[in-house]
């Protein structure tokens, strides 16, 4: 008998998700966040903080801000970019496709309803799964950020550019 499909959803984030999403993040994460971070995301980048769900129960999160920038040659003009915040499948449901799947909505929502011109998002250099998934859906290396992480671990950027509609 052929083994059935795993039957999850990536849905918008709730409150009620939160809870469960703090979770997987300190299980997961050694970067972790006060609760009035996570609230404050989910209020105010709705579209882009996802959770993927089996039944209720959380097995992923992706959660995004989305940044002004300046851009200096002329025409002098502004850009949104997207920033993957925060992102993780618990450990027991990796490798099923699932960081994909909430990476890939993540970055439709940040293009189609912020607008955002590029994504980009820092990852500790040693982190080959999470910069494996990462190269396959285009993103590269836009810089070394030398000792971004609180124990001295460099991070890379990576960025994807976005196609414009126009
Ligand atoms: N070894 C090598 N490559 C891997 C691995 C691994 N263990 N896991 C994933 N990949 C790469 C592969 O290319 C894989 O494709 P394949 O399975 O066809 O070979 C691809 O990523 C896609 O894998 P998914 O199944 O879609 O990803 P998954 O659901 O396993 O989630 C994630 C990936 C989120 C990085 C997970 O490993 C995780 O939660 N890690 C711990 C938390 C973390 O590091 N988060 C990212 C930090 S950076 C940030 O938050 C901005
Ligand atoms: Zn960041």
């Amino acid at each position: 008998m052929a083994k059935p499909e795993l039957e999850y959803r990536i849905e918008r984030a709730t409150k009620e998700d939160l809870d469960q999403v703090i979770n997987i993040n300190l299980r997961t994460l050694p970067e972790n966040y006060p609760r009035f971070f996570f609230e404050y995301l989910l209020e105010r980048y709705p579209e882009s903080f996802l959770v993927a769900k089996l039944d209720n129960k959380v097995i992923g999160y992706i959660m995004c801000r989305v940044e002004d920038a300046i851009i200096l040659s002329f025409p002098i003009h502004r850009i949104k970019r997207g920033h993957i915040v925060s992102f993780a499948v618990l450990p027991e449901y990796r490798r099923k496709g699932i960081g994909t799947q909430l990476l890939k909505e993540a970055i439709k929502a940040l293009r189609d309803v912020y607008h955002c011109v590029d994504v980009f998002l820092e990852v500790r250099i040693s982190n080959s799964e999470a910069i494996n998934l990462y190269r396959k859906l285009g993103f590269s290396v836009s810089q070394i950020k030398r000792g971004y992480y609180k124990d001295g671990e460099d991070a890379y950027e990576m960025s994807l550019k976005l196609n414009s509609t126009e």
